[in-house]
């Protein structure tokens, strides 16, 4: 790729064959006007010579009824002369004109076409930072400008994600492979012994392979709609009181305090349990892995706009606003290094979201960026008022 982000293309300037599409358009534009043309120089002629000399004869005699035969003919030649002049001088200023016009037109939209036609060739061989200029020939073209440089910048995003999802994934894998492999060699060379506690380390690098390997898989099913939701009616009071339950013994050991807040009579929600309790378990997972100890993560359930709202609060480190926009993306972390250590693949917004969205609902991320805490709200629609089954 050797043009930038963004790069304009200029106008096809190859060679193109006569019968081509440039020449068929002038070509098709200047029949349509020659048959308009000719159309109106017939009716013309029609008229002048066959219906008008009558009429202006008739006129002649009745005018000039005392006058010389010959004055009167000479006053006829006079006026088919004039006829057949206005008509020869106005049928070939218009074809004139038409030529012109076709010209104009054929090269002004031909310059639009070709820049698409190369466009759309650079973006078939990969390069999908190619866009067209705005032709500014009315709504037709512009449109069409306008939809396939969409369509380019989607390619354009989904290629970049594709690249980028290969790359984390590779980067995934190295770390604990590459630990792995140097853990090995060292207890063959004798450097390590064998004991309980190198075991371990073994352990844990594959345990984290094995839960890449499974958050690799949940996020591809999740993401391309393929989870079954085993749904039933359930009150938010129930979902988040189990959550917090699931999530005390962590809390307490990292020494963060959960506190669950319920709004009164809140409509029920139709829901799958066990994903939303997965939903809620990666925001409070992430909640108490990102509040320092002695810090406190709120979880509620309350209303708004007629949806039932799950939010997920904490007091801890909070997200930076260039990072805000991206935590839902696969292989995300704001904090690059640290995380790394502390465990997270990055992975679990992604899910988080996918399964929110599988549920008819949405998730979005708030935070007044670092050290003011960070919010999540899950919003989903309420159970129709009278249970379905
Ligand atoms: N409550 C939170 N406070 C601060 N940062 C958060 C919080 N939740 C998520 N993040 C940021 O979003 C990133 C993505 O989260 P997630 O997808 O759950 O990945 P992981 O937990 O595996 O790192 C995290 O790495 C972290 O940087
Ligand atoms: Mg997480």
């Amino acid at each position: 790729m050797s043009a930038g982000p963004g790069a304009v293309v200029g106008p096809d300037t190859r060679p193109r064959n006569p019968g081509g599409a440039r020449s068929g358009l002038t070509g098709r534009l200047l029949t349509a006007l020659a048959l308009v043309l000719v159309t109106a120089g017939v009716t013309a002629w029609l008229v002048a010579g066959v219906v008008g000399p009558p009429i202006f004869h008739e006129h002649m005699l009745r005018s000039d009824a005392g006058g010389t035969g010959s004055a009167v003919d000479h006053t006829e030649e006079a006026f088919l002369t004039a006829g057949a002049l206005s008509l020869l001088i106005a049928l070939g200023t218009a074809a004139l004109v038409a030529l012109g016009v076709s010209l104009f037109l054929t090269r002004r939209i031909g310059a639009s076409l070709a820049q698409l036609t190369s466009a759309a060739r650079l973006v078939a061989g990969g390069r999908f930072e190619a866009r067209v200029p705005d032709p500014g020939m009315g709504p037709e073209l512009d449109e069409l400008a306008g939809a396939f440089n969409h369509m380019a910048a989607r390619l354009d995003e989904s290629e970049g994600l594709r690249r980028r999802l290969l790359s984390d994934v590779a980067h995934e894998l190295r770390t604990p492979v590459a630990t792995l492999s140097a853990q090995l060699e060292s207890i063959e060379d004798g450097i390590v012994p064998l004991d309980a506690g190198t075991v371990q380390v073994l352990r844990d690098q594959g345990a984290r392979l094995t839960r890449l390997a499974e958050d690799l898989a949940a996020v591809t099913r999740a993401e391309s709609g393929d989870v079954r939701l085993d749904r039933s009616r359930q009150d938010p009071a129930d979902l988040v009181a189990s959550a917090a339950a699931a999530i005390g013994p962590r809390a307490e050991a990292a020494g963060v305090a959960v506190v669950v807040d319920v709004a009164p009579a809140l409509p029920a929600l139709d829901v799958d349990p066990e994903r939303l309790a997965q939903v809620l378990g990666n925001l409070l997972d992430n909640a108490v892995r990102h509040t320092p100890a002695g810090g406190t993560v709120r979880l509620r359930a309350g209303t708004a706009g007629g949806r039932v709202e799950l939010t997920v609060g904490d007091t801890g480190e909070g997200i930076d606003a260039q990072h805000l926009p991206h935590v839902f993306e696969r292989f995300y972390r704001a904090e690059d290094a640290r995380d790394r250590h502390s465990g997270g693949s990055g992975i679990g917004l992604a899910i988080t979201k996918a399964l929110v969205e599988a549920h008819g609902g949405t998730v979005r991320a708030a935070s007044e960026g670092r050290g003011s805490g960070s919010t999540f709200v899950v919003s989903l629609p309420a159970a129709p008022a009278t249970p379905a089954r």
